[in-house]
């Protein structure tokens, strides 16, 4: 599907490209960009390797030692493009309330001149590839197609793992099939003889959304969130106001499945902000003691669910990859990332081995004695212990689903998997119990709403402060968060067996500021508690924040340690600490309060009510 052409403006599209406003789209970006050639994307792997031959002679990827990690490639950022960039992230809406508090907002007009300016002749010098894509199975129901244009090769490569991309959603668009145009530039340009470096950005970066015409357009990456356009920007900020106005959820959560030694099979979809384990829970290993359960993985970041007729709600990973943060990820802490990274991978900011792998704090008990580090320099142990990473912190890989151990058997099924129980996470030391389940959705829902996590010291920012999070949304959602509250409370109510919705806290610390909870795959003790609340049999006790297991309730077996006392500990509602978290939920409500449904203040007084001594 290959086309260079020497003046892109004049035609750009291959004759097979039937649809009519994707070529217009197309050519008129050509124009404004102005790039020395089109390449129009098949998706097969001769595409990708020429790209990574490309790439490799370039210098601005390594091929690992094939041997150790076959098909494997390492990419090294600029030190200033090396994460999403929130405070470059704009939903330009046609009216500013309808962004909400939650985003940066500027008018699509005034946006749209600001970005014309610097999208024109950005792409000189470069090749513009033309990326078509699905998010979820091509033709499923609940999928959508986005085409992305960028003009970086390492996008192209990205995409291929993490989207359906390619030949197949051409034909799926046929010529009037409905797209997200997602335009991307690195937003450097090559005069005439001028080298490339080895990642080009622009300081100038703009991550931004017009949700009434469902377009992006990026600017300055190559980076992640910023560059992979059908993930973030496409998935979440644009998908989540596509799907509130159709009727549907784009969620920030991973989905897993649970099998029972019967063979009853249950999904769960779960949100949690980033730093609390989220990949780690969606390939969780039960405990050898759980002899004949699995935990099954459809997705590990993104859901989009929509009503069935049966009543029920049903969700796809719209993604085919892992975009995944490499340091902390082990055989122990993960075993099924680790087998899903055997090969063809693509890695990003990880630190090289002597011969040729790659190694990331938190890989190996043992620390490699020479590394290059993600920056290019030499790296020893006392580097280490001077507090230079060999690995940024938010290093990544990508690598393709179907490589994981535990991917689910109906992972690609187009009509996606039917959701039983909504889970919420987030990281509190404190106040938040083990797990509870919410009496009713509205009540899950303000547990969602006023969802909390606390900052971690490896994020970069102050440690323990805890920042609302609601449904681990605070940084996707395409529109004012009053108004997504109240989507959630009308789906609950327009489906006929909504799931129910949990509540879970692997992080409370005891008064030496130990973890209490071993967590990772003793998270099964509480996922077969879910479980088997939805299929009405665990027992629980009634407490104010909701249904909650008694000590009896959990399954111990295998696990020495968590005593009754302990488990008092993990599962004790501290009035005084919840007055105060309510005080503090009153706060967060007031920031919304335009938009904000009015059942959800009503909750936060009921159970304030709830809270004796
Ligand atoms: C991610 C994120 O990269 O949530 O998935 O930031
Ligand atoms: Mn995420």
């Amino acid at each position: 599907m290959n086309q260079r052409i020497s003046d892109p403006a004049a035609s750009v599209a291959p004759d097979f490209i039937k649809h009519a406003k994707l070529k217009a789209w197309v050519a008129e970006v050509a124009a404004l960009t102005q790039p020395d050639a089109i390449v129009w994307c098949d998706g097969s792997q001769e595409e990708a390797d020429r790209l990574f031959v490309q790439m490799v002679a370039a210098g601005s990827v390594r091929k690992l030692n094939h041997a150790k990690r076959p098909n494997s490639y390492l990419a090294l950022s600029d030190p200033s493009d090396v994460a999403r960039v929130e405070d470059r992230t704009f939903v330009c809406s046609n009216k500013r309330e309808d962004a909400g508090p939650n985003n940066n907002w500027e008018d699509p007009a005034t946006m749209k001149e600001t970005l014309k300016g610097l999208f024109k002749g950005c792409m000189r010098g470069r090749t513009m590839y033309v990326i078509p894509f699905s998010m979820g199975p091509v033709g499923s129901p609940i999928a959508h197609i986005g085409v992305e244009i960028s003009d970086s090769p390492y996008v192209v490569v990205n995409m291929r793992i993490m989207t359906r991309m390619g030949r197949a959603v051409i034909d799926q668009l046929g010529d009037s099939g409905e797209f997200v145009p997602c335009l991307h530039s690195v937003g450097h340009p090559l005069e005439p003889g001028q080298a490339d470096v080895k990642w080009p950005c622009n300081k100038t970066k703009y991550i931004c959304h017009f949700p009434e015409t469902r377009e992006i357009w990026s600017f300055g990456s190559g980076y992640g969130g910023n560059a992979l356009l059908g993930k973030k920007c496409f998935a979440l900020r644009i998908a989540s106001t596509m799907a509130r106005d159709e009727g549907w959820l784009a969620e920030h959560m991973l989905i897993l499945g649970v099998e029972s030694p019967q063979g009853e099979k249950t999904y769960v979809a779960a949100a949690f902000p980033s730093a609390c384990g989220k990949t780690n829970f969606a390939m969780l290993i039960p405990p050898k003691s759980f002899n004949g359960w699995k935990v099954t993985t459809v997705g590990d970041d993104i859901a989009w669910i929509k009503p069935g007729k049966d009543g029920r709600l049903y969700a796809i990973n719209p993604e085919a990859g892992y975009f995944g943060v490499a340091p902390g990820t082990s055989e122990k802490t993960n075993f099924n990332a680790m087998a899903t990274l055997k090969e063809n991978v693509i890695f990003t900011n990880v630190a090289l081995t002597d011969d040729g792998d790659v190694w990331w704090e938190g890989m190996t008990k043992e620390i490699p004695a020479h590394l290059v580090d993600w920056q290019g320099k030499d790296w020893t142990p006392e580097d280490g212990k001077a507090g230079r990473k060999a690995a940024h912190p938010n290093a990544r890989f990508t690598a393709p689903a179907s490589q994981c151990p535990s991917i689910d058997p109906d992972w690609e099924n187009p009509a996606g998997v039917p959701i039983s129980a909504f889970i919420f996470g987030g990281r509190r030391s404190t106040t938040v119990p083990l797990v509870f389940e919410a009496f009713n959705w509205n009540y899950g829902v303000y547990m969602a709403a006023t969802l909390g996590s606390e900052t971690t010291a490896a994020a970069g920012g102050a440690q323990g402060i805890v920042r609302r999070d609601p449904f681990a949304m605070l940084p996707f959602c395409g529109y004012h968060m009053g108004d997504y509250f109240n989507h959630w409370l009308r789906i609950g109510h327009s489906v006929e067996h909504a799931p129910s919705i949990f509540t879970v806290n692997w992080f409370r610390q005891d008064d030496q500021g130990n973890f209490i909870w071993p967590g990772f795959g003793d998270n099964m003790r509480v996922l077969k508690w879910v479980v088997d609340r939805c299929r009405s049999r665990a027992g629980a006790r009634q407490s104010v924040l909701g249904w909650m297991p008694k000590y009896e309730d959990l399954d111990w077996s295998g696990l020495e340690g968590i005593t009754r006392g302990q488990f008092e500990a993990l599962t004790k509602v501290d009035v005084d600490a919840w007055r105060e978290e309510l005080k503090l939920h009153a706060e967060w409500f007031e920031k919304l309060k335009d938009r904000l449904p009015p059942a959800l203040p009503l909750k936060r007084e009921l159970l304030e009510l709830g809270l004796v001594d």
